[in-house]
């Protein structure tokens, strides 16, 4: 079936491809180059007609017009309103021809024989998303048609139609552009194809679409393509008739769109079947103020699925929250429960119409979660147990939920894999789970939401003036803390000592701002090698110069510590006099430090023992209000990982890549801080002797709090 190209013309941009070119195609050689094409079909085949439209300039292209398995065809339905008075003419010119003519909803779209191509050995419809046609189109074909559909994911817009980059040929040969298709999709076609048979075509025969080649038994018609890609073509059996379509390539489309096929038979071993998967959440919130809407979509479309707002109620004032329901579909199980639990980090609630509980899977074997188990996040999390939500207790990231009963009560709690004991009832799935998701409403001044009271800035913060302001922010919120008895933990590396920070935080501690300190067995060693040498690795703190033979003091330092028996036997005996840990015991603020495998010594309080550390360290940020986490990444991200949101965390670190993955905790009570730690924590100590020789007023500090 052709149309021909009478009221051809590029009229509108629905495509890459027609950028700048509006009014630019050439109506004579358009006219010309199609007969030619035409011309050629007829030598191999029978060509019909379909009357061509004024103001339809792209019904031309009649792949679009359905897809045809024997006396059915699936009638296009195009997403582009420009294209949409073409369906009644091909829907009439069917059913004058006998066909039972199938139609997709109206939300629907779907573009015929451009997105949907036959195997010509697999028995199976290769049919594409993403771009052009719904995913949940795909379902429908599969059972419309009674055959296998395989869905395959287009994010090239160049390659808008499946029928520019991918031609199943005659003896189940494949020619196919690999780039235009996801990672999944590329596996899809690699596990039904074998490598002898796939055709990958390189980019720039790919831009002169080199796929889009109409293949009637043996022959093969096509634009101009390279000499290498003729000869493997030809290596395969195939007679290759190169045609210029260059007229047409200025709509996007060439030999194949040009054409569709109606003698497609209907495969022999076919039985409908689709892996497309749907789901339904709901999404509740700021969801247009806070992003949360546009994550939720990236979200989706990131993950290889596709989504269809069913419902939207839009919360009409500032403070008003907005409601969504919101369909998901993925072309597996396995893609769509990925998209799924990235929403419900998002805070969205799936199948919100059933009331489900969580299902809940046993533990088997000890130490061990049921493969399904639903990972968890920093946010607050509640699962549904006998109808009701419950929250989980001691919320972490990268834990799974346990239900079980204390106390004759159902309860939650997030569980390490190695507390997980036989019998022990684990959340799997996505049903049934819901995180807490606060967002904010925008504050009109700064566009930052305005309710988390304390306006952390979310980005990392470097210029010297902005360094200035949110430590003087810092410093009032540490001010708060310590007079409402609050807790602020500090997470340390050796740098502090290096960069001349240790006497700051030890007067921080002196003074009561900071209730435990975790480290590692580096920044304990180099603030006592400091306390009893003068040195940090070597280096004179005083002079800035190295000491000769100073690369052993650390060693000198750990030697003499251990030979006290530890660090508060130090300071007991009267050897260590000075700096963090001596502050530490004096003040009896609890200090963890966790070992490594690059430790000497190593300390005698170094806890060589990682999951004993581990532990330890989960012990000290239980309750706590701030975290200080000051030039160690290693123990940062050992902190971030066991602190739930809502605990204000202050990431320094010089290096800007430490400070964004740490502060970039999708929340507003997070900041980075790129600087030295040793001026950042001179400034610190500076702004709180300011504030404490100014007197407090009462109001302030609650309205901080608030
Ligand atoms: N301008 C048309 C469009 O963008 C070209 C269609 C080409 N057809 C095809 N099956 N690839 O819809």
């Amino acid at each position: 079936m052709m149309c021909p190209p009478e009221f051809y013309d590029v009229r509108y941009v629905i495509n890459p491809w027609m950028e700048g070119n509006v009014g630019k195609a050439v109506h004579t050689t358009a006219v010309e180059q199609w007969k030619v094409l035409c011309s050629l079909l007829r030598d191999v085949a029978d060509v019909e007609l379909v009357p061509p439209q004024p103001g339809l300039p792209d019904m031309a292209f009649t792949a679009n017009a359905g897809v045809i398995v024997g006396d059915r065809v699936v009638l296009g339905h195009f997403l582009h309103r420009e294209r949409r008075g073409e369906e009644p003419h091909f829907r009439r010119w069917f059913k004058e021809r006998g066909f039972d003519v199938l139609e997709m909803p109206t939300d629907l779209p779907f573009e015929g024989a451009g997105d949907a191509l036959l195997d010509r050995a697999g028995g199976w419809l290769w049919a594409a998303y993403g771009l052009r046609t719904e995913l949940d189109a795909h379902p429908l074909l599969a059972q419309w048609l009674d055959l296998e559909v395989v869905s395959l994911r287009l994010i090239d817009p160049r390659c808008y139609h499946l029928d520019t980059c991918l031609c199943p040929l005659e003896g189940g040969w494949l020619l196919y552009y690999p780039a235009a298709f996801d990672a999944d999709s590329n596996h899809a076609i690699e596990q039904r194809v074998p490598a002898e048979r796939r055709i990958a075509v390189k980019e720039p025969d790919a831009m002169r679409f080199a796929c889009n080649a109409a293949n009637l038994g043996r022959h093969l018609f096509v634009n101009e393509i390279s000499a290498e890609l003729r000869a493997s073509l030809e290596g395969a059996g195939f007679r290759v008739v190169e045609t210029p379509l260059g007229e047409f390539l200025k709509a996007g489309g060439a030999a194949k769109c040009l054409t569709l096929r109606l003698d497609e038979p209907a495969p022999r071993f076919a039985r409908a079947t689709s892996t497309v998967q749907s789901r339904r959440v709901r999404l509740e919130g700021h969801l247009l103020d806070s992003g949360l809407l546009d994550r939720a979509m990236d979200v989706i479309v990131d993950g290889g699925g596709s989504f269809r707002i069913l419902e939207f109620q839009l919360g009409k004032q500032r403070q008003s929250t907005s409601e969504s329901e919101v369909q998901v579909s993925a072309p597996s199980e396995d893609s769509l429960d990925r998209i799924m639990s990235r929403l419900i980090d998002l805070g969205a609630v799936v199948s919100p119409r059933d009331e489900s509980n969580a299902e809940l899977q046993p533990v088997a074997q000890p130490g061990v979660a049921p493969d399904d188990f639903y990972a968890t996040t920093i946010y607050p999390t509640e699962v549904r147990v006998d109808g009701q939500w419950l929250r989980a207790q001691d919320q972490r990231m990268d834990a799974v939920i346990v239900v079980g009963r204390e106390d004759n009560r159902p309860v939650a709690r997030c569980k390490l894999f190695r507390h997980l004991q036989e019998g022990d009832r684990v959340v799997v799935g996505s049903v049934g789970i819901r995180a807490v998701r606060k967002t904010g409403v925008r504050d009109p001044r700064t566009s930052f939401p305005a309710d988390t009271g304390f306006a952390f800035m979310g980005a990392a913060v470097s210029s010297e003036r902005r360094v200035e302001l949110v430590v003087e922010r810092i410093a009032w919120e540490m001010r708060r803390i310590r007079e409402q008895g609050g807790r602020i933990v500090v997470a340390a590396g050796p740098v502090v000592v290096h960069t001349g920070g240790a006497k700051h935080l030890a007067s921080l501690i002196r003074e009561g701002y900071v209730q435990a300190v975790l480290g590692g067995n580096g920044v304990a060693t180099h603030d006592i090698e400091q306390a009893l040498l003068g040195t940090s690795l070597g280096v004179d703190m005083q002079a800035g110069a190295i000491v000769r033979g100073g690369h052993r003091h650390h060693l000198r330092a750990i030697n003499t510590i251990r030979r006290c028996g530890g660090i508060r036997h130090a300071v007991e005996q009267g050897v260590l006099k000075s700096g963090i840990f001596y502050e530490c015991v004096q003040r009896d603020v609890p200090f963890v430090l966790a070992g490594s495998i690059r430790d000497d010594g190593p300390l005698p309080d170094t806890l060589m023992n990682l999951v004993e550390a581990q532990e330890q360290y989960a012990r000290q940020i239980r309750g706590a209000d701030m975290v200080l986490m000051l030039a160690s990444m290693l123990h940062s991200i050992g902190v971030g990982n066991m602190t739930p949101a809502g605990v204000r965390l202050v990431c320094v670190d010089i290096n800007p890549a430490v400070v964004t993955k740490l502060s970039d905790r999708g929340s507003m009570e997070s900041v980075g801080v790129v600087t030295d730690v040793g001026s950042f924590l001179n400034l610190l100590v500076q702004r709180l002797r300011k504030l404490e020789s100014e007197p407090v007023s009462v109001r302030v500090l609650e309205r901080m709090a608030a």
